[in-house]
């Protein structure tokens, strides 16, 4: 199995483009199933999660051709409404197809997901507010059955911001007879890059960026041209990484507005950073003890929650990183604690007590961000970190060993 071995202590010097972002694309390639003409995508990262998402699709009936840098999606002819367990099982954003193949076919059966091991993740607002859209849901040995004779629009009202039931809920509305108004829905840019994506296909939404979407149905969507974000959760890692080896490296091609909480909260503690229209300068910086809390956007993301732990570990200071938005997601803390970092957990908060210095050990990755923190970890430690497991870095973050080596961090990917 492929992992990565990392000598440390590593200053960074350069900069690092990060990549379109997949926490928009996986749901804009389910977007794409409403869709009766070709509908082509730019700059697709190389994902293992972006692969799922195109197996799933190809599964259903549809025609992929070109590369990632241009690659169109053929969705005439889908003859299929099933998306198999062996798929959805290894990436829960698979369910995003369950609203759009609702809505275009009337019908839609989806295994239930697995994805990342960050606790329970249920999915009740998405079958909820689809069965207020007029679906009838059965569960069937694993999977969502769905069907309707026509979703028809109506008032809704998310019992939580979720992302994924606001993404899911929309698509469906977008083909749904009559007007469909989506209040307390998930306000992170993805969800908004989705609306985005799904106008420029022809849908109405209105709203787009508040807490309130409202969809006027529309017959059906043709097709275009179309390209994601950038990725703001890679940028806060190699931020993260600029700080963590007292190093100048710019970041870009990404929002900076993005991530405003994230770069408040660093400036606050001492982080010197320059921010442009689509980078951000990291200088070295002195910094002192971060406190945040997990929360909806435009609060501070559960997705950079593990690299800000990294982040602590070298700030002498101590400082507390609350987990609200999932439990059990601080798989990474004993891998930390194992290259001599003193964290503590109490409840859904982590205490940090950072300065000591790092020792290179081996590492096991056990999810996405999870494994990013380790290799931040990694490059901070004294000598060899070997990072096991690559194959959940590989779902999320394109060509990291390149990018963070070109950056002149000393790591490689061996077998
Ligand atoms: C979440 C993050 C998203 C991140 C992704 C991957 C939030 C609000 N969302 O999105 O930024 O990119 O993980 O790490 O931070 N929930 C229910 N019932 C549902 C749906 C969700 O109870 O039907 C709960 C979940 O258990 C969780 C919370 O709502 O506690 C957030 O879930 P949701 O936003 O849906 O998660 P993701 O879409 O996976």
């Amino acid at each position: 199995m492929e992992k990565l071995i990392i000598n440390g202590p590593a200053k960074l010097n350069g900069s690092v483009r990060v990549s379109r972002a997949k926490n928009a694309y996986l749901p804009i390639l389910a977007g794409v199933l409403l869709c009766e003409e070709p509908v082509t995508l730019k700059n697709i990262p190389e994902l293992r999660d972006i692969n799922t998402m195109k197996k799933l699709l190809e599964n259903l009936g549809v025609k992929i051709t070109g590369d990632n840098t241009a690659m169109t999606f053929d969705c005439s002819k889908i003859d299929h409404v099933e998306a198999t367990y062996d798929l959805v099982k290894t990436m829960r954003a698979s369910i995003c197809v369950l609203g759009p193949l609702l809505t275009r076919f009337n019908e839609a059966k989806v295994s239930l997901p697995g994805g990342c091991a960050i606790g329970t993740r249920p999915i009740d607002i998405h079958l909820s507010k689809l069965e207020k859209l007029g679906a009838n849901i059965q569960l069937e040995a694993g999977y969502v059955h769905a069907t309707t004779k026509g979703l028809i629009g109506t008032n809704l009202v998310l019992d939580f911001p979720s992302v994924g039931a606001t993404e899911n809920i929309l698509m469906a509305a977008v083909l749904a007879k009559g007007t469909t108004k989506i209040e307390n829905c998930a306000l992170e840019p993805e969800v908004t890059d989705l609306a985005n994506f799904l106008n420029t296909m022809g849908a109405k939404i209105t709203g787009i960026g508040t807490k309130t979407l409202v969809v006027e149905g529309v017959e059906r969507l043709t097709g275009g041209e179309y390209e994601a974000i950038g990725d703001r959760i890679e940028a806060a890692t190699y931020i993260i990484a600029g700080l963590m080896t007292n190093s100048e490296i710019k970041v870009e091609g990404f929002v900076p507005e993005h991530l405003e909480f994230v770069l408040n909260k660093m400036k606050a503690a001492g982080a010197k950073l320059e921010v442009e229209d689509q980078a951000v300068h990291v200088y070295p910086s002195k910094m002192t003890s971060i406190d945040v809390d997990t929360a909806p956007y435009p609060g501070f993301p559960t997705d950079v929650q593990a690299q800000f732990i990294a982040l602590a570990t070298t700030i002498e200071e101590s400082s507390v990183i609350t987990e609200n938005i999932f439990e059990n997601r601080f798989m990474h803390v004993p891998e930390l604690v194992r290259m001599g970092a003193d964290i503590s957990l109490k409840g859904n908060a982590a205490i940090v007590k950072g300065g000591n210095t790092l020792v290179g050990a081996p590492v096991m990755c056990t999810d996405l961000r999870a494994s990013a923190a380790l290799v931040l970890a990694g490059l901070v430690a004294e000598g060899e970190t070997e990072v096991q497991r690559v194959y959940h870095l590989d779902r999320g973050y394109e060509k990291l060993a390149m990018k963070l080596s070109n950056l002149g961090a000393d790591i490689k990917r061996v077998d």
